[in-house]
């Protein structure tokens, strides 16, 4: 069957993909999230399975069943998420991080359940920043391989984008403006602006995840490409 699949630039390419929204803890029965559903990066990993690519899907929670042929490493935390890159990375040839990660954590675990009380009409909770995975990956980036990253914003899309493409330095960046409707996260749908260091950025239409991710993987192959020389 792999033999009668027609060769592609990622044919045999490791490809690292991450989807799916962290949690943290508050306490054994509350956590802090986010909108994700997962379902780009599992259409992306879907997409880099069906050109050939090994892929390698380290998933936070999603109510998603693994795509076929892709082997998944589950994780929960920001942290195990950047664990996880951090151990599968090195291996890789392209890092495509479509999780929507937890900024920030709870600073304490706390072990038991968190009782209201009659003397707490208001309580703090206090956050720290998590590690910015992109941005260790960044550090461990040998020459040749490809990191790709997504933008959430809901305002100044592409200056904001702009500035990730930079300082997470990547070779592609998905731009989401998900204050529009039927853009981003948890819908079956989404429209992107591509950025890239030295090309004009591409615009989708809004159109089906699957035929984004198809699109991000076009993009994505020139950079392959123009790397194999
Ligand atoms: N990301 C990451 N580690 C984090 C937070 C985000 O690797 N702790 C990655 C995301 O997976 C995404 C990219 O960085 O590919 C941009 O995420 P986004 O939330 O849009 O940007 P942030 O850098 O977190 O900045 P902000 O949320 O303040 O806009
Ligand atoms: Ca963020």
């Amino acid at each position: 069957q792999l033999l009668s699949r027609p060769k592609t630039v990622y044919t045999g390419k490791k490809v690292l993909v991450t989807a799916g929204g962290t949690r943290e803890r508050i306490d054994p029965v509350r956590f802090i999230t986010n909108d994700s559903s997962g379902k780009m990066g599992y259409a992306l990993a879907t997409e880099l399975v069906a050109r050939g690519a090994d892929v390698t899907l380290i998933s936070a929670p999603t109510k998603l069943a693994a795509p076929t042929g892709t082997h998944v490493v589950p994780v929960t935390t920001t942290e195990e998420l950047a664990e996880a890159v951090t151990t599968h990375f090195p291996k890789a040839d392209i890092l495509v991080m479509a999780a929507a990660v937890a900024d920030f954590r709870p600073k304490t675990s706390v072990t038991q359940k968190i009782k209201k009380t009659s003397d707490n009409d208001e309580m703090t909770l206090s956050l720290v920043k998590t590690t910015d995975i992109l941005k260790t990956a960044a550090t461990l980036k040998r020459p040749g391989q490809l990191t790709v990253g997504f933008a959430a914003e809901t305002q100044n899309l592409i200056a904001n984008a702009t500035k990730k493409l930079t300082s997470k330095a990547l070779d592609l960046l998905i731009a989401n403006d998900v204050s529009q409707p039927g853009v981003g996260f948890n819908g079956d749908t989404n429209q992107v602006t591509i950025l890239s260091k030295n090309k004009a950025p591409v615009t989708t239409a809004l159109v089906s995840k699957t035929a984004v991710a198809g699109i991000i993987v076009d993009e994505l192959e020139r950079l392959v490409d123009s790397k194999e020389g």
